[in-house]
């Protein structure tokens, strides 16, 4: 398989939900090679194999964003075998607090008092720390350890794509006039939301830095899906409709932007 002439894209979390689909999208463009990150080697291999039988346009490669000795090892994977890295897309997320809503709903439904579920202060922590732990930092030691690697790209621009959520928009959860602030100033998902509005900051951080090597930097918002992600609770769009933005900046030309936070119907307020 010859990846010297072909640019080289690395999914985290990709053996599932939009990362899967942003793979799925990225196979249209003959002349990319897909890393599809899975933190768990055979559903990852299982994911690939599915995507591309042959193995020419499609690999696995094993990487949890929650552990710096796994993205040190992927990292110097990709290093040995390809020397480069041309896109980045930091897609691998999750959301712990959509379980303590189902439990409630459940409850409520069953006849129940729609009592708040209690958990004690340590009991929060976790949620804020595990949930920050794959968002957040997650992204951030990704994007140091591979910085080296993008630094290599022949790609022209070098791309990075942080998967962030209209949740974390502070712009949308403070402005009443905006005709979407009703869908997303409702109090919930704390952990969640912070962590992406985090993650915006994180996405601006990068943009700004690498602003002089002309890569592209930006941050998407998927909206609603149905993936995993939300177990069944809420319907949500098709994940190939989510990724379609992703695909989008991926694959940003030179004159594309940098330093923007978009959905499929452009700009979306940090
Ligand atoms: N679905 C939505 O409605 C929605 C809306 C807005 C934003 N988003 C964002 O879109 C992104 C993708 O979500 P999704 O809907 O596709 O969710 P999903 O179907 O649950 O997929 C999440 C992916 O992240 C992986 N992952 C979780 N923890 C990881 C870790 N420590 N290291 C590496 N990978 C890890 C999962 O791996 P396993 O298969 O091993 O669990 C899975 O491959 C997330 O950043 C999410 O916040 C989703």
């Amino acid at each position: 398989m010859n990846t010297e002439s072909r640019t080289i894209v690395l999914i985290t979390g990709a053996n599932q939900g939009i990362g899967y689909a942003v793979a799925q999208g990225l196979l249209a463009h003959k002349d990319y090679f897909i890393l599809l990150g899975s933190r768990d080697a055979s559903r990852g291999a299982k994911a690939a194999t599915g995507l591309d039988p042959t193995g020419e346009f499609v690999k696995s490669i094993t990487i949890d964003v929650a552990d710096d000795t796994s993205i040190q090892q992927a990292a110097d994977l990709v290093a040995s075998k390809y020397r480069r890295l041309d896109v980045l897309i930091n897609n691998a997320g999750i959301n712990n607090e959509i379980d303590i809503m189902i439990k409630q709903h459940k409850m409520q439904q069953e006849g129940g008092a729609a009592q708040p579920e209690t958990i004690n202060l340590a009991q929060h922590r976790k949620l804020f720390r595990d949930v920050y732990e794959v968002n957040l930092f997650g992204a951030a030691m990704v994007t140091e350890a591979f910085t080296p690697l993008l630094e290599k790209s022949t790609a022209l621009p070098a791309r990075i794509v942080f998967v962030s959520s209209h949740t974390g928009s502070l712009g949308l959860r403070v402005d009443s006039s905006d005709a979407e602030y009703a869908k997303w100033s409702c109090p919930s998902f704390p952990v969640y939301r912070t962590s992406k509005a985090a993650l915006n900051m994180l996405t601006l951080h990068y943009a700004a830095k690498f602003h002089d090597n002309g890569w592209k930097v930006n941050g998407s918002c998927p909206n609603l899906t149905d993936t995993n992600f939300a177990r069944g609770w809420v319907k949500g769009r098709p994940a190939s409709e989510s990724a379609v933005n992703i695909v989008r900046l991926a694959t940003l030309s030179a004159d594309g932007e940098s330093g923007v936070y978009s959905d499929e119907n452009g700009v979306v307020p940090w």
